[in-house]
């Protein structure tokens, strides 16, 4: 294998039991890293097999649950200096649709949870000689998809929290941004259910003609969370394969 990227990182990935966050979570084990994995789902936690790693059930929308699970992250693995904030949820439902419980459901998980760890975590990260954040936004942050009122708010705020994050904490603190295009993943199996059309057929749209894997995506968020993307800051790649610029 190559060399080990994350030796000696402490690592808070969220949204760890499916998904991104799993694969992500994978990838920095082997490269190293100690990690506490957080997601809302105890099953799928406990479907992970990751090597030194701690799992915690968390509500990213409810800050006292964050707050209470950060502070334990950073008992156990000795302090915090990088996070992932991959947790989220995805509700496809028109403007006019939108009532205050969709739009503060969304908002509670997809925006305030990354601020509410950020904002937990950040006496921790601050004492990190080299600290790292990455924020999974959206393809759904950068163009206007349909019915996704809610979710591309989210999205597209998380990407201007994220170059927040990287002009107040840097430079010993970097955040950058990652705007994944359609990944085969339960979230968009779980939009295609009960339709004709398949997640393949969801990705058609890209120059690549298919969705991307929760793996491509690890890999992104392992060099952004790794000394290898040490002068990069505040950014957000798109990773999409070419359908946010066609
Ligand atoms: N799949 C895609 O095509 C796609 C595209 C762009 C961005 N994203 C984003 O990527 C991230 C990962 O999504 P995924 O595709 O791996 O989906 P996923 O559904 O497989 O994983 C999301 C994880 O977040 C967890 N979660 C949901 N609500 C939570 C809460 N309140 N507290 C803690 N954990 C919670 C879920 O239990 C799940 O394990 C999300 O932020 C999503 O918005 C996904």
């Amino acid at each position: 294998m190559a060399e080990r990227e994350l030796e000696g990182r402490r690592i808070i990935v969220t949204g760890a039991g499916s998904g991104m966050g799993r694969a992500i979570a994978t990838l920095f084990a082997e490269h190293g890293a100690r990690q506490t994995l957080f997601d809302i789902n105890a099953d799928g936690l406990a479907a992970l097999q990751i090597d030194n790693a701690d799992t915690m059930v968390v509500d990213m929308a409810n800050r006292e649950s964050v707050l209470a699970a950060t502070e334990a992250a950073a008992t156990a693995m000795g302090s915090i200096d990088g996070l992932v904030n991959a947790a989220g949820i995805l509700r496809v439902v028109p403007f006019a649709e939108t009532t205050p419980d969709v739009w503060h459901e969304v908002m509670g998980v997809n925006l305030h949870g990354p601020y509410y760890l950020c904002h937990a975590a950040l006496p921790h990260l601050k004492q990190a000689d080299k600290a790292t954040i990455v924020n999974i936004s959206s393809l759904a942050g950068l163009i206007a998809p349909e019915g996704m009122t809610a979710y591309a708010a989210t999205k597209a705020g998380l990407i201007g929290l994220t170059r927040v994050l990287a002009a107040d904490l840097g430079p010993r603190i970097r955040a950058n941004a990652i705007a994944p295009g359609v990944i085969k993943t339960a979230m968009t199996l779980g939009m295609v259910q009960g339709s004709s059309s398949g997640v393949d057929e969801m990705g058609l749209g890209n120059m690549m003609r298919r969705p991307g894997t929760p793996e491509e995506i690890a890999e992104l968020a392992l060099f952004l969370s790794s000394e290898r993307s040490s002068f990069i800051n505040g950014t957000t790649t798109a990773i999409d394969g070419g359908a946010s610029w066609h």
